[in-house]
């Protein structure tokens, strides 16, 4: 195990926040997360304001990186050395993982008396427990297959929405370029290439052909022709992208399209938040859609696990945070900033915009049509080794001259080394 152990009972059951044992502690928490974007970061103060309103001390740790690959690496370090933050932006297995490893404390208390079985989505309920006992809180539900689009640089050529197949979305890029404009803004970070990949495997392969390929790691699927044309299809996006694309952030890229300097950009809808941010409209400014696909939708929530720590104020101010995340009006405030929906059931949607509906509408039918699937790219499909050979794959594929026939090759080979 490359974790130390750092279990801390607290030994203490608490049924409410005010309880006696507490009550002169200063609800206080150090908070790690990856929002450090523009969109991000006014997603992210909307919750330190509530909680400093509610007398918490907040303690921001931010660690700069999309995806927060960064964040995960400082985490690791953090917690061998026994310095767990209390509170971490976490999701999918990796909550698993660090449950296992006895690193998280369990909120079952504030749960009950905040009746979050009742207010959370079963499937997401399951992300936020280990062995029945709830170890984190989410967020909310972000779509990932998404395409932004700026429309005067369409109507350039003549396009007035985004393409929804493949082939249009090739015939589109191809209009573009030969008009001199960059079809494709993109930022060459893995997770990144692997963002777009996963849109790709949806849409060219189906919903049963990603929870094959990219959940259930399925040897046929992952050594198929359709994977070989998911790879095509990535060559042809790779001619669609500008020659500055290496190492750029992800929000620079959406920056480029709500700017003129390229068209499109598929990343999830946290990119929605960029263009808020910057005072753009949807419909208007920038256009949404999702990428092509029949009935998908890859979904990644984000959520926050409290570590152990140990210390009244600590231990109060992760469950004063726990209790407001998952509350009505944070989530409704929150993911009006953030781009994504709520994760908590019934929170009215009316003051949402037409992107957030669409989302919204979107995953119940992609619910009923069994296309409702989380992310690999997201980390919400996979646990990180597994997960990590595939991305690498996809980005030495991406960043080279790699046949489709080499890359399917090299992914079968990885996962299979992967599971072992
Ligand atoms: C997170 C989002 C974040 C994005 C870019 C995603 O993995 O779920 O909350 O905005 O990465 O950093």
């Amino acid at each position: 195990m490359y974790l130390r152990k750092t279990i801390l009972a607290t030994g203490v059951a608490l049924s409410a926040l005010a309880t006696a044992s507490f009550a002169h502690a200063e609800p206080t928490a150090e908070v790690l997360h990856w929002w450090t974007s523009g969109g991000e970061a006014k997603a992210v103060a909307a919750l330190k304001e509530d909680f400093e309103a509610k007398g918490g001390k907040w303690v921001d740790s931010p660690v700069a990186g999309g995806a927060g690959d960064a964040a995960m690496t400082v985490l690791r370090s953090r917690v061998l050395s026994g310095d767990a933050p209390a509170a971490v932006q976490l999701k999918g297995p990796a909550i698993q993982e660090w449950a296992e490893e006895g690193a998280l404390a369990d909120l079952n208390d504030v749960a009950a008396a905040e009746n979050w079985d009742d207010v959370i989505p079963p499937a997401i309920q399951d992300v936020m427990k280990y062995e029945g006992d709830y170890v984190a809180v989410p967020v909310n539900i972000h779509r990932v297959d998404w395409i932004w689009a700026n429309p005067t640089l369409l109507a350039k050529v003549g396009a007035d929405s985004v393409p929804t197949t493949w082939d249009e979305f090739n015939a589109l890029a191809d209009k573009l370029q030969a008009a001199g404009i960059t079809p494709v803004a993109h930022g060459g970070q893995p997770w990144q290439d692997a963002t777009i990949f996963e849109t790709v495997v949806l849409g060219l392969g189906g919903p049963e052909f990603y929870q094959e390929a990219l959940v259930d790691l399925d040897d046929d699927a992952l050594n198929s022709d359709t994977m070989k044309a998911v790879f095509d299809q990535m060559r042809k996006i790779r001619g669609y992208v500008d020659a500055d694309f290496p190492g750029r952030d992800w929000n620079l890229a959406t920056a480029m399209v709500m700017n003129g300097d390229a068209a499109m950009q598929i990343m999830g809808d946290w990119a929605k938040g960029e263009f808020l941010a910057a005072g753009k409209v949807p419909g208007k400014d920038f256009l949404c859609a999702p990428t092509p696909s029949e009935n998908g939708y890859l979904f990644n929530t984000d959520s926050f696990a409290m570590f152990n720590v140990s210390g009244d104020d600590k231990i109060a101010g992760q469950k004063l945070l726990a209790e407001l995340i998952v509350g009505e009006k944070f989530q409704e405030t929150f993911n009006l900033l953030k781009g994504s929906i709520p994760a908590r059931l019934g929170v009215p949607m009316d003051k949402f915009d037409d992107c957030a509906k669409k989302s919204e509408a979107d995953l119940k039918s992609a619910q009923d049509a069994g296309g409702f699937l989380p992310s690999m790219a997201h980390g919400m499909a996979l646990r990180g080794h597994l997960s990590g050979a595939i991305v690498d794959v996809v980005t030495a594929h991406f960043n080279s001259d790699m046949t489709s026939d080499e890359a399917v090759s090299r992914l079968v080979e990885a996962v299979e080394l992967a599971k072992d």
